[in-house]
């Protein structure tokens, strides 16, 4: 009898088919089919494998996890030395790095043209892997190490859904690729929603994630942890009789380094997203402006670009230097995260009394500005991540976002380091004295002290002072500090009865800008009621609320005689708002000061109603990341002239996400609840009614 097994033809199609659909979703970023018609298939590929044990083949999609726990890893010695880069930072270094290759190739006789050509790509932030076929077989996978010798993660690496395990069409005996493996950015947020929920340690970020990942002694953890893998390059290639390729020995595949990645993405390899050829130095440049602006926006990290001078006869003529390639160099982005010593922790007061502990650094340039702060957001915050005065700590800053620590070094703690103890360290307001509170459940801490605070009552007048509110300029925070200080303002009404001649006798105000400021108090006495609300500082008020609130009462004495009911009524206020409102209304240091202003002649104006249906009317959108020339304020103000409301967090009912660069959790949960998102220009044209 000859023929074919039903069944075994039915295992290969779903091998292929599985194959096929891994490709789509690990390596095209584009799933075809749903995780429930993933599932079955991949338990009718199982049940075909159970009842014929004799057909499973390493290279079965069912055999990706399974190997017990390593004690250790085996040491892998390179066919072909696995080499790092050189780095470019500016654009002179990258106009350099064009001129010397031009020169060396012009006097080869190599270039033709007046530009050399190039492969741009993606340099992506995380470890290297070379990854070795035999005869279309996944038989090694190793790390970098020295270059010379690295560690055999073979079992980790078949965990990796992006990685084939046989490769597809005619490969040719011995083909070695090299590329990055990494972790996607919302895999991460996920992955450590996960530890967080189990008591673990998070990671640091993506990078670390995926290093940690790679090197666990058991695949089966590893293949729980959502790595990618994308090639970029090739290490030992032999064909048939054993010849090396390009060694003089055989000829390569390709000429061009373009040619090999499309070879290599033809074995179903993940190869080169996103690779452009590119001319010249300009044409390099032009390539990494477009990445830097457009980075955000990728689902994974990347740390920079790295140019390839294409021709691959060019490229031997060129050859290395030391560890790194002549033909090829990295073009980073300026880092957001850098590490530095944590020297001490301070807390500072907020405006309604919570107490946010600081960290000072030793200085450090990280995202384009030395810093010497960064917040550590609450005290759980420190435990969680266990910072420690002393240690050494990853400190980022991404755009314009206020820097933050992210977590510190273990191997470089001094033996000494004691765990932050916030109570026992600030058991009362550093400000005022008075009892710090930290309700049960809740994470943040705060002075007691209200605005006997004076830095409570100094962050309420900068709030008051500030753009969105009552937008006061030259009323600094300095010249708040000295006001309140000297006792001279207690009270935002105080503010409205200062005059020029006094003001000129504090430091550093000349007449002029007493003058000025003056000028500008003066202007504030006749505010929008939706500012003078929003300037208040009443808690879970921010100025979208403020707007709703002041549209619905149309002005202070309502507002002011409003019932929970009666605010409850007003669009988007729920019972946590309304009893807040209600509450800061009902105090009646808070009343006499509303009567002060009245006093000192602050008299608000209705806010203009809204006017015909507007495009955004009724849309909630969110913002995140840093938009290339919006502001997040003007951005906010565009949307809320167009009858939109922005909100801080991503839910179903969010109708856009609008994401700059380096947007985070935020454009992570979009995906997931798939919300839309756009960019800036995605925000103008929805503005304009496009
Ligand atoms: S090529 C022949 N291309 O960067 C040169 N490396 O700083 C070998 N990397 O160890 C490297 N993206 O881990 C190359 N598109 C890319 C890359 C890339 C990331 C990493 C790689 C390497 C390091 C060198």
């Amino acid at each position: 009898m000859s023929g074919v097994d039903p069944a075994r033809e039915r295992l290969q199609a779903l091998r292929e088919e599985i194959d096929g659909h891994n490709r789509h979703y690990y390596v095209e970023d584009a799933p075809r089919v749903s995780d429930a018609e993933y599932d079955r298939l991949m338990r009718e590929l199982l049940d075909i494998e159970a009842a014929h044990p004799e057909w499973v083949t390493s290279d079965s999609p069912t055999q990706r996890v399974g190997a017990a726990p390593l004690s250790a890893f085996q040491s892998v010695r390179h066919a072909v030395r696995m080499l790092s880069l050189g780095n470019a930072f500016d654009a002179a270094d990258v106009r350099d790095f064009d001129e010397r290759i031009a020169s060396t190739l012009r006097e080869a006789g190599l270039l033709a043209g007046e530009a050399v050509e190039y492969v741009a790509e993606y340099k992506f932030d995380g470890l290297a892997v070379s990854l070795r076929y035999e005869g279309g077989l996944l038989v090694q996978a190793s790390t970098r190490g020295d270059g010379e010798t690295g560690e055999d993660v073979t079992l980790n690496m078949r965990t990796v859904r992006s990685v084939p395990l046989r490769l597809a069409g005619n490969a040719p005996a011995v083909l070695e690729v090299r590329g990055e493996v990494l972790m996607a950015r919302a895999d991460f947020e996920h992955l450590n929603a996960v530890q967080a929920q189990r008591g673990d340690k998070p990671f640091v970020n993506p990078r670390n994630a995926a290093a940690g990942s790679l090197r666990q002694l058991d695949p089966r953890v590893t293949a729980t942890r959502p790595l990618r893998f994308y090639a970029y390059g090739w290490g030992e290639l032999r064909d048939a009789d054993g010849r090396a390729m390009g060694d003089g020995q055989a000829d390569m595949p390709c000429q061009t380094h373009a040619q090999m990645l499309n070879w290599l993405a033809g074995f179903g390899l993940p190869a080169g997203p996103a690779h452009r050829i590119c001319l010249g130095a300009q044409g390099l440049l032009d390539f990494y402006q477009e990445v830097a602006a457009g980075r955000a926006r990728l689902p994974y990290e990347i740390d920079g670009v790295v140019y390839k001078v294409n021709a691959l006869r060019a490229q031997e003529v060129l050859g290395y230097v030391a560890r790194a390639p002549r033909f090829a160099i990295a073009h980073k982005f300026p880092a957001q995260e850098e590490t530095t010593l944590l020297l001490g922790i301070d807390v500072q007061v907020g405006r309604t009394g919570a107490i946010t502990p600081v960290g000072r650094l030793k200085p450090v340039f990280v995202g384009g500005v030395t810093v010497t702060n960064a917040t550590l957001h609450n005290e759980d915050e420190i435990r969680r991540k266990d910072v420690r005065v002393g240690d050494t700590v990853v400190v980022r800053r991404a755009g314009d976002v206020i820097p933050e620590i992210v977590g510190p070094v273990p191997d470089l703690r001094p033996a000494d380091a004691q765990p932050f103890d916030m109570q026992a360290l600030f058991p009362v307001c550093p400000v005022c004295h008075s009892a710090i509170e930290r309700p049960e459940g809740e994470a943040v801490a705060r002075c007691t002290g209200g605005l006997f605070c004076p830095a409570q009552r100094k962050q309420t007048l900068w709030h008051a002072a500030s753009r969105k509110a009552l937008d006061i300029e030259g009323l600094g925070d300095k010249l708040i500090d000295q006001l309140v200080d000297s006792g001279r303002v207690r009270t935002l009404a105080n503010l409205f009865t200062l005059n020029e001649l006094e003001l000129a006798a504090y430091p550093r105000m000349g007449e002029k800008s007493a003058r000025n400021l003056v000028e500008a108090i003066a202007a504030a006495r006749r505010p929008a009621l939706s500012r003078l609300l929003y300037a208040l500082g009443v808690r879970h008020v921010g100025e979208t609320t403020a707007r709703d609130v002041a549209r619905h009462f149309g002005s202070i004495e309502a507002v002011m005689a409003a019932d929970e009911d009666a605010l409850l009524q007003v669009h988007d206020v729920g019972p946590v708002v309304a009893a807040s409102i209600r509450r800061f209304f009902s105090e009646p240091h808070n009343r006499e000061v509303i009567e002060a202003l009245k006093r000192v002649g602050v008299d608000p104006v209705p806010d203009e109603p809204v006017q015909g249906r507007k495009v955004l009317e009724g849309k909630t959108l969110v913002l995140t990341g840093t938009l290339p020339t919006l502001t997040r304020d003007a951005a906010t103000q565009l949307i809320l002239a167009a009858g939109g409301k922005v909100s801080g967090s991503v839910s179903r009912k969010t109708a856009w996400v609008v994401a700059g660069e380096d947007a985070g959790s935020k454009l992570a949960k979009a995906g997931d609840l798939g919300v839309a998102v756009l960019d800036e220009d995605g925000l103008k044209a929805l503005l304009a009614g496009d």
